[in-house]
């Protein structure tokens, strides 16, 4: 985390928890502020449905980056992980970016190390490096494009033929784009902890008593997962095949913050949340993503903080390849 604002050091390294009085309604301490502050709340799928539902705006990571360039407000806060409230700082320099728990990060950002990273990219000089969006800003100022799980493919695909290909940092999204594309690219060895969870053995399982349930996974879900899905999609577009296909029942694999929305748009249909294969763990949900509350948005919009803060180096380095995406993806009408 690049650097940290005061108000005592974050409650001295605790990231900023100053308790609410029980009888105080947070929800209404959260409206009146975002008011008088013209804030806006930007929030990820995989957030607590009560925070999904005093949103501003809920979507995917895509399409909470493409509304994040185009707010109007002074404040936004990005109620998801920390590489989505980066994206929104990067994207908006001279905006205050706050983030409700400065500990909300990621295993696959994480597990891409940018001194690894470095080495790693000068074995392919000749590669374009095209990285997910779930990576820090400094892995982002040493890629070329961005993507996110709604437009990898098109990304990919939008490079000449002959283009050789770095992908980074989810090895899982990598192979399934290769195989959608034909591309046999060099891909990172990265993670995420949530959909590398899933079993498979449960699943099926699952399936066995409700044959007439549908399976859906994320592209990050481990490649056995995505050969038994009837659709394989992004969070929004998971959402989207519920709405559309006419099935009444969904096996989900991706983080179980997903089915709030699912839920609220097609009340009638049932859906189950994947199960991991440690079965003592809530392993479907991410816990970084679930760091967030409707307390600490309340303190981070009342202190306008934690802020995301970064060298300007970085960040300008990081929008080039973000803007890309963009323009790609504005084009294509992703
Ligand atoms: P989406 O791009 O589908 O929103 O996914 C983000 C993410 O963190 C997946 O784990
Ligand atoms: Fe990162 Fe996985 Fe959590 Fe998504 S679900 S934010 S990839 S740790």
């Amino acid at each position: 985390m690049s650097g940290i604002v005061n108000k005592e050091d974050l409650v001295k390294y605790g990231y900023l928890k100053i308790d609410i009085d029980k009888d105080f309604d947070v929800i209404e301490g959260i409206n009146r502020l975002r008011k008088e502050k013209n804030a806006v709340i930007l929030a990820h799928y995989y957030q607590q449905g009560e925070i999904q539902d005093i949103a501003d705006f809920v979507g995917d990571s895509l399409a909470l980056a493409q509304q994040a360039v185009k707010t109007s407000a002074d404040i936004i806060l990005f109620s998801g992980v920390h590489f989505m409230a980066e994206t929104a700082k990067i994207l908006n320099p001279s905006k205050k970016v706050i983030l409700p728990d400065l500990k909300a990060g990621c295993s696959l950002a994480d597990s891409c190390d940018p001194v690894d990273f470095k080495k790693f990219r000068e074995k392919y000089p000749d590669h374009t490096v095209i990285s997910y969006v779930n990576t820090t800003a400094e892995i982002k100022a040493m890629t070329d494009i961005i993507c996110t799980s709604s437009n990898a493919r098109q990304i990919v695909e939008s490079l000449p033929e002959n283009t050789k290909i770095i992908f980074a940092p989810d090895r899982n999204l990598g192979n399934y784009i290769s195989s959608q594309t034909g591309k046999n690219m060099v891909i990172w060895d990265g993670a995420c902890h949530v959909h590398e969870e899933f079993s498979l053995e449960r699943i099926l399982e699952l399936k066995a008593k409700n044959p007439d349930a549908k399976i859906i996974a994320h592209p990050e879900c481990e490649k056995p997962i995505l050969i038994i899905a009837d659709h394989i999609g992004s969070t929004s577009s998971l959402l989207k095949y519920t709405q559309t296909d006419d099935s009444k029942k969904y096996i989900v694999a991706t983080e179980s913050g997903i089915l709030h929305q699912m839920k609220k748009v097609s009340p009638e249909k049932e859906f189950i949340a994947a199960p991991p294969k440690d079965s003592t763990c809530a392993c479907s949900d991410c816990n970084f993503m679930k760091l967030n509350t409707l307390s600490k948005i309340y303190n981070a919009l009342y202190f306008e903080l934690p802020e995301i803060i970064m060298e300007e180096e970085i960040r300008a380095k990081a929008e080039k390849p973000i803007r890309r995406m963009l323009e790609i993806s504005d084009k294509l009408g992703l």
